[in-house]
């Protein structure tokens, strides 16, 4: 057991509740690990993990048909869309729910390609991961024309002044990260929509790397289309991808011929993954839970509800991802990608670095013999990682990314464990 002894302040995240959520943290072998890799994929917490189990158990037959196995696989499904709409705050028939967001970004690219004609543009930028990007520059050999909207090679980070020389009358697609997975800057979606709009253009948005700590309102974000990986958000591996659906009716279809009518299969060409789709309710369960725990008055609306709980998150990852900046920054020649200070609402706690002659994999191999679970690599922003020109980007950056379960002595172990092997660096927790 990891039990917690830290001190909770009133309206603080209650991370010992949190925890009690997961068997992860409630099985010995498991729980010794403090686990610092979340950007890479989260833990399902039992809500999740008991639906899944209920389908694969009772109801793992072929959904929607006459037969009362069916019609449950059926309701657990539409269970899942409605959790995701809920998350959202959008209707479950904008929803597609692929494999992965790669999948879908690849999808999304090939529905695109009928409306652009050749010297049409799309903005992408070089702080991506490859997900928003290559689907798009394939889209090349039709002659569409890519700019490129590229990050300051010192601070990693993209100015809003740059994409206004890029965006111009030819632009039809304006792509962008919400929050990237190595330089965790939270863009400013709703400027760049405004861009994208007032030049005619779709705004894109990649969700992976944000949903996990803030939850959106895709109506008021601006965005015309915004995808996010639920593997990384505490469920199972699903990708999601919303459109609104003025937009995603001039898309060509993509699944079979005679499912182009249906929401859920026109973007689809994989096929819904029918038990996963289920345990995505457990996500909603999951969040009901943290807010009676949390708050005296239940609130009822599933949205407003997962955006107070995720506010609660966010506040516990911004002290705990400050904690981990200020160790960083007493090592010697440890280079932070991004900013070096935590802001809910403008930095993730996804925390990238390098350390002068250190390799990165080396650091790695180090912290994870004390049973600190974390990676170095490039994370498929490769790049990224060219853009701030990073010698070696397979080695790449070290990067430690955490989320709500997080504890604060996790983190203590984690910042002891940096202090011991870069002795130079001071206590500063
Ligand atoms: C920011 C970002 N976008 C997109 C992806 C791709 O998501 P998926 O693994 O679901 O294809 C990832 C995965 O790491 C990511 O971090």
């Amino acid at each position: 057991m990891n039990k917690q002894t830290e001190q909770r302040l009133p309206g603080a995240l209650d991370v010992d509740f949190i925890r009690a959520q997961y068997p992860v943290f409630n099985t010995p072998e498991t729980a010794s690990w403090a686990m610092f890799e979340n950007a890479g994929g989260s833990y399902a917490p039992r809500q999740v993990i008991d639906r899944l189990q209920h389908f694969c158990s009772w109801t793992k037959v072929q959904p929607y048909g006459r037969f009362e196995s069916s019609i449950q696989a059926g309701k657990a499904m539409d269970a899942g869309y409605q959790a995701m709409a809920n998350l959202l705050n959008c209707d479950e028939d904008e929803l597609t729910l692929g494999p992965s967001t790669s999948l879908n970004f690849y999808v999304l690219a090939q529905a695109v390609r009928p409306q652009l004609k050749p010297g049409d543009e799309i903005v992408l930028t070089n702080q991506d991961h490859e997900a928003n990007i290559g689907c798009w520059r394939r889209l090349e050999e039709f002659g569409v024309v890519i700019r490129e909207w590229r990050i300051d090679p010192q601070t990693g980070e993209l100015s809003l002044k740059d994409l206004d020389r890029l965006i111009g009358q030819r632009t039809r697609l304006v792509c962008f990260t919400l929050c990237s997975n190595i330089v965790g800057t939270m863009n400013d979606c709703a400027l760049i929509c405004e861009k994208a709009h007032q030049a005619g253009a779709l705004a894109v948005g990649d969700g992976v790397s944000f949903a996990p700590h803030q939850v959106l309102d895709v109506n008021t974000s601006g965005l015309d289309l915004y995808l996010f990986s639920t593997y990384k958000t505490f469920g199972p591996h699903v990708g999601v991808m919303w459109g609104r659906r003025s937009v995603l009716d001039t898309l060509q279809p993509q699944g079979h011929y005679f499912n182009s009518e249906l929401p859920h299969y026109r973007f689809n060409p994989a096929g819904p993954q029918h038990a996963e789709i289920a345990a995505l309710a457990g996500i909603g369960e999951y969040i009901q839970a943290v807010d009676k725990h949390h708050f005296e008055s239940p609130e009822p609306d599933a949205h407003t509800r997962a955006a107070r709980v995720f506010d609660l998150f966010a506040a516990h990852e911004t002290i705990q991802a400050n904690r981990i900046l200020s160790a960083i920054k007493s090592i010697p020649g440890a280079r932070i990608i991004g900013q070096d200070q935590a802001r809910t609402g403008q930095r993730a706690a996804t925390i990238a670095l390098t350390i002068d002659g250190v390799r990165s994999g080396d650091a790695v191999s180090q912290l994870i013999q004390r049973k600190i679970g974390v990676r170095n690599g490039h994370f498929y922003a490769l790049r990224c990682l060219e853009g701030l020109s990073i010698d070696d980007p397979k080695d790449g950056i070290i990067r430690i990314s955490l989320v709500h379960y997080n504890s604060e002595e996790e983190v203590s172990r984690l910042v002891n464990a940096l202090e011991d092997l870069f002795p130079h660096c001071r206590r500063t927790v």
